[in-house]
């Protein structure tokens, strides 16, 4: 935000966090920082389990091992922090988001709606959460608007799954990869492409019948790097930064999975860049293709990128980042 640059240049270092503008630009900016997500949880001492939702989660030490988590002095439960004797960190796993969610309201009946079983010395931890850390509190650090939670590790497990993200206060998941690994191995012939563009350009092949078609990886080697190295050979230069779509065309359960990118370098002979506002989509012949492209123009010009998982009636698309368009 620009007047708290300003205000950082005359004031020497200090910024000024008065307004509830100057605390959600700061609260934007740390949110760059991609999460986690955990729920922190004690019991109250006649028993009862309580719990939040945090993302400020960090290891600290391995020998003594110990970890932080900084709770608002607005926390409800911060009292019950204070004086426990132990308390747990559930990291959460992708399917629940829900739980995430429930712990971050100030609802009464949090543990009477998740599926939870006592751990070490009793500390409630969330069942189907990816790491589980029992902790007994070592200190407890005033900061600011928050305190610190200096818990040392006396229990964990941990659990093969996919983590929870959190990024500028939105979810994500990374999950997606897996029906990118089961396409990869399936029977099914598999498509593998990029939507790669220049200044807001997007490169496709064109055929000599002037159909288009986004640049495919080799059949015989369906993967990114075959992508990335056809591109090369051909002059480009590429980065594919993530997953963008995973198509299943229910019929004949071909799998499209096209990759995020961008790429430098004159269009090679057989390819053109075409500016995304100003696609040929009625050229593009393949069902999966034409829905990617076309939500990519889309998403282009609103500066919000989604994996999109589905087939050619339904699907989902999870929003992974922001950008901000360079054209447009
Ligand atoms: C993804 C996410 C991360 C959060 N991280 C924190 C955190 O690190 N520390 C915190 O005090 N509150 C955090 N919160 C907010 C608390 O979960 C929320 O204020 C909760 O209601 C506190 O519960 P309580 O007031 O019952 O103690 C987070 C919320 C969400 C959704």
């Amino acid at each position: 935000m620009a007047a708290n640059i300003e205000n950082r240049k005359n004031n020497n270092s200090c910024i000024d966090m008065a307004s509830d503008e100057a605390r959600r630009d700061l609260r934007n900016a740390f949110g760059s920082f991609t999460t986690g997500v955990t729920v922190i949880i004690t019991r109250e001492a006649n028993g009862t389990p309580r719990g939040f939702t945090a993302n400020s989660f960090t290891s600290v030490s391995l020998d003594p091992p110990m970890l932080l988590i900084c709770i608002a002095k607005s926390a409800h439960s911060l009292l019950e922090f204070k004086r426990c004797s132990h308390f747990s960190v559930n990291i959460l796993s992708e399917d629940q988001r829900e739980i995430s969610g429930l712990f971050a309201s100030k609802k009464k009946e949090k543990f009477k709606l998740v599926d939870w079983h006592s751990g070490f010395s009793d500390i409630p931890l969330i069942s189907g959460a990816i790491a589980t850390f029992v902790c007994r509190r070592e200190r407890i650090v005033n900061a600011g608007d928050h305190d610190v939670l200096i818990g040392e590790v006396k229990d964990y497990t941990t659990t093969p799954g996919a983590p929870l993200g959190y990024f500028k206060g939105s979810y994500f998941t990374l999950g997606l990869d897996q029906p990118l690994v089961s396409a990869a191995n399936s029977r099914g012939f598999i498509k593998l492409g990029g939507i790669v563009s220049q200044e807001g350009k997007v490169l496709l092949c064109v055929d000599d019948q002037g159909n288009v078609s986004v640049p495919l990886a080799p059949e015989s080697s369906p993967n990114v790097d075959a992508l990335s190295a056809k591109l090369s050979n051909l002059g480009l230069h590429p980065e594919l930064d993530f997953l963008y779509s995973v198509y299943t065309d229910s019929e004949t359960e071909r799998k499209g999975i096209f990759y995020h990118g961008t790429v430098k370098g004159v269009a090679p002979v057989g390819y053109a860049y075409f500016p995304l506002r100003d696609m040929p989509l009625d050229k593009v012949r393949d069902v999966s293709e034409r829905s990617a492209l076309g939500r990519y123009a889309h998403e282009y010009r609103h500066g919000t990128f989604g994996i999109y998982h589905g087939n050619e009636t339904s699907g989902t698309v999870q929003q992974v980042s922001k950008i901000k368009p360079s054209i447009f």
